[in-house]
């Protein structure tokens, strides 16, 4: 550890080696180890790695580098996002249950849904904007309250402090994926959350080049059972896509920073175009979530989703706009609109996802480092389009 107090900012890019160089060469990014396994120094003198499941000297970098951003002891890199989510959620036992944020990942709420019931484990999902719901959904066998915010693809905003709260009055654990934000923005362990979940898949790597997740503990216990789950079921990242998310994470701070502002000008923008119906951004004050959000998280992030009147506007829209690429996904440098009915939340039957306010007209919009200008000039012309097609149907 360096005895200058650092900013977050700073140690996006000094976490991986902290000083640390490769010895040999005294190079400047953590070397790829592309091996397996480890020769043993002798009969019964062990080195620190043995096999590359159970441990890695670069995803060894990647997994310190996060748990020094989040503020935890310890960081565990998997293969994808929900690699990370399940693999926490089989700290879980049959007879158990969990309590999952009704606005969630799409994919979360199938591995919820469609799997963990077959080991016995039950869940009940709860409008985690109201802390009161959450709490009527509490059972005697709840060990988990799993928090999304914000939340996937509304935007909701979860009261972190108040959620954990009440998983400390009846003994249960909070698992927090914090995607959107990034320890950056959001570090939920500092609120007293057990675990923190990532798809590093979007911003921390940042350039929609890898598949990845990561999870952080800061009780040593909890740490050690993840660990150990990590090993046994395997789920690890390899130490190529370990390094590139090591360089991604090193140039959030500027890409974050210009997102966000861009995506605060877009959502101002969108908000006073009149074929818009609403706009979900935690940095409009319109936003049900606003002062929630502004005191446990830095930045409203760079993500944000808009109502269009239906179905065929948003086509028009997505079948109209240029610069961005209409895809699964987000956080990238390239700006990414998607369709989230039948995008990431394809996985929610119709009559939930209209529950959840999901709408046929939603889309959503991670902002990239593209101009702003050049992002609003598009959206310009694309909702022009969109709002003839609207007159020329009648709706
Ligand atoms: C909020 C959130 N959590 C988890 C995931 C799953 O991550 P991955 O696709 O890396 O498995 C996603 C993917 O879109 C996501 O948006």
């Amino acid at each position: 550890m360096s005895n200058v107090k650092e900013s977050l900012e700073t140690s996006l890019i000094t976490a991986s080696t902290r000083g640390n160089y490769e010895q040999k060469t005294g190079a400047v990014n953590v070397p790829i180890y592309l091996s397996s396994t480890f020769h043993q120094e002798s009969f019964d003198s062990f080195g620190p790695y043995d096999y590359s499941r159970s441990g890695n000297p670069t995803r060894d970098a990647l997994e310190k580098t996060i748990a020094e951003l989040e503020g935890g002891t310890r960081g565990f890199a998997f293969a994808s996002g929900i690699a990370a989510i399940s693999s926490a959620l089989m700290l879980l036992s049959s007879g158990d249950h969990l309590v999952v944020t009704e606005e969630v990942y799409g994919g979360t709420y199938r591995f919820i849904t469609e799997v963990l019931p077959r080991f016995g484990i039950d869940h009940t999902f709860a409008d985690f904007t109201n802390v009161e719901e959450v709490e009527k959904a509490v059972r005697p066998n709840t060990k988990v309250l799993f928090i999304e915010t914000p939340a996937n693809p509304r935007l909701g905003i979860t009261d972190i402090e108040a959620v954990v709260a009440l998983a400390k009055a009846n003994n249960c654990l909070t698992f927090l994926d914090n995607t959107f934000m990034t320890p950056l923005y959001q570090r939920p362990l500092d609120l007293g959350v057990d675990i923190v979940l990532h798809s590093a898949t979007k911003f921390l790597s940042g350039h929609s080049d890898i598949i990845a997740g990561l999870a952080v503990t800061k009780d040593e216990e909890l740490g050690s059972r993840l660990g150990f789950i990590q090993n046994s079921f395997g789920a690890i990242l390899g130490a190529q896509d370990s390094f590139s998310l090591i360089q991604g994470i090193k140039t959030m701070g500027a890409r974050l920073s210009q997102s966000t502002e861009s995506a605060q000008k877009l959502a101002n923008y969108l908000n006073n175009h009149p074929l818009v119906e609403e706009v979900l951004y935690p940095g409009l004050s319109t936003h049900p979530g606003y002062d929630i959000h502004a005191r446990q998280a830095k930045s409203p992030g760079a993500v944000l989703s808009f109502c269009l009147p239906d179905r065929e506007t948003a086509k028009a829209f997505v079948e109209s706009i240029q610069i961005p690429v209409f895809a699964v996904s987000l956080g990238g440098v390239e700006s990414i609109l998607s369709y989230p009915t039948t995008m990431s939340h394809a996985a929610i039957p119709k009559e939930e996802r209209e529950k959840r306010g999901i709408k046929d007209g939603l889309l959503r919009f991670s902002v990239g480092l593209e101009h702003i200008d050049d992002l609003i000039a598009d959206c310009d012309q694309a909702l022009l389009i969109a709002s003839k097609i609207k007159q020329k149907v009648g709706i």
